[in-house]
C-alpha cells in the first residue's frame, strides 16, 4: 500500500465490482474521449461482471512482471472509497527499464490533485522497488487537464506521435512525456517534488 495523506494505492480486490461499475458506468462522457476501448457497449464493458476479467488482466500484469496497477483511493470521514486508477503499463526490463503510466480519476473528486499524488507515488514506487529507469505518459494534445498532471509533475514534452492510438472512434496523436530516475532523485523523488509544487501554489 501506497499512501500520502488521504490518497491510497493499493492493489485491486475482488470486491471492487460494484464501485469500479459505479463509477466507470457514471463517467462515461468523462472518461471515453481518452481512453481505448475494447469492442461492446460502454455499459457491458464496464459492467460488475465485466470487473472480473479486468481484474484477472491486471493480476496477471503484476504476477508477470508488466505492469503495476494500482486502485486509488480517498480516505474521509473515517471511510476509504476507491476513486480511480493508477497503472505503470508495458513494462520493459534488461536495457530498458521503462514503462507508461496511465490514470483516471472520478469526475466527482478532479481537481483536487488526487491523480499527481497518484502517480507520484506510483513512479517513485516503480523507480524504487519496481527498478524501472524511465516512466513516459501520452496524451492526446485536446486533454488539457491530463497535460496538466505531468506538466505540474515537471515531466519532460519530447515526442509527437502522429495517429498513435485508437480513441472514440479514430487513430488520434499523442504528445509524448518522459521522465528518468536521475532527473527526480536529488529531490528526494517525485513525491517530495510534488509537494514542493503544490505548496508553492498555495
Ligand atoms: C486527467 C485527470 C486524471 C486529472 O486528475 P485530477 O486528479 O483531477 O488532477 P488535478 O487535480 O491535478 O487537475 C488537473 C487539471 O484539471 C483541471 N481541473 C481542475 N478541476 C477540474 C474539474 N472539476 N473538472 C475538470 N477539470 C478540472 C485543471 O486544469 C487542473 O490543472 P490545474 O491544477 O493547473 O488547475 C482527470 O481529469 C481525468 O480522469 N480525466 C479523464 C480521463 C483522462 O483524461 N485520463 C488520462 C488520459 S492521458
Amino acid at each position: 500500500m501506497l499512501v500520502d495523506g488521504p490518497v491510497v494505492l493499493r492493489p485491486y480486490r475482488r470486491s471492487d465490482a460494484l464501485a469500479w461499475s459505479e463509477i466507470r458506468r457514471a463517467n462515461r462522457a468523462w472518461l471515453s474521449p481518452w481512453e481505448s476501448h475494447v469492442p461492446g457497449s460502454w455499459d457491458e464493458t464496464n459492467s460488475p461482471a465485466a470487473f472480473r476479467f479486468v481484474h484477472a488482466d491486471q493480476r496477471k500484469s503484476a504476477r508477470t512482471g508488466d505492469g503495476m496497477p494500482f486502485a486509488v483511493c480517498l480516505r474521509e470521514n473515517g471511510e476509504e472509497r476507491l476513486v480511480g486508477h493508477v497503472n505503470v503499463g508495458s513494462i520493459v526490463r534488461r536495457a530498458f527499464c521503462s514503462g507508461y503510466v496511465g490514470y483516471w480519476v472520478d469526475s466527482r473528486v478532479a481537481g483536487r490533485g488526487v491523480i499527481p499524488t497518484a502517480v507520484a507515488l506510483a513512479v517513485d514506487h516503480a523507480f524504487g522497488p519496481g527498478g524501472l529507469h524511465r516512466i513516459e505518459v501520452n496524451i492526446r494534445p485536446e486533454n488539457q487537464p491530463s497535460r496538466r498532471v505531468v506538466e505540474k509533475l515537471g515531466f519532460r514534452e519530447e515526442a509527437y506521435h502522429v495517429r498513435y492510438m485508437h480513441i472514440d472512434g479514430a487513430w488520434r496523436d499523442h504528445i509524448g512525456y518522459a521522465m528518468t530516475s536521475e532527473e527526480v532523485v536529488a529531490e528526494g523523488g517525485l513525491l517530495a517534488r510534488w509537494h514542493r509544487v503544490r505548496d508553492n501554489r498555495g
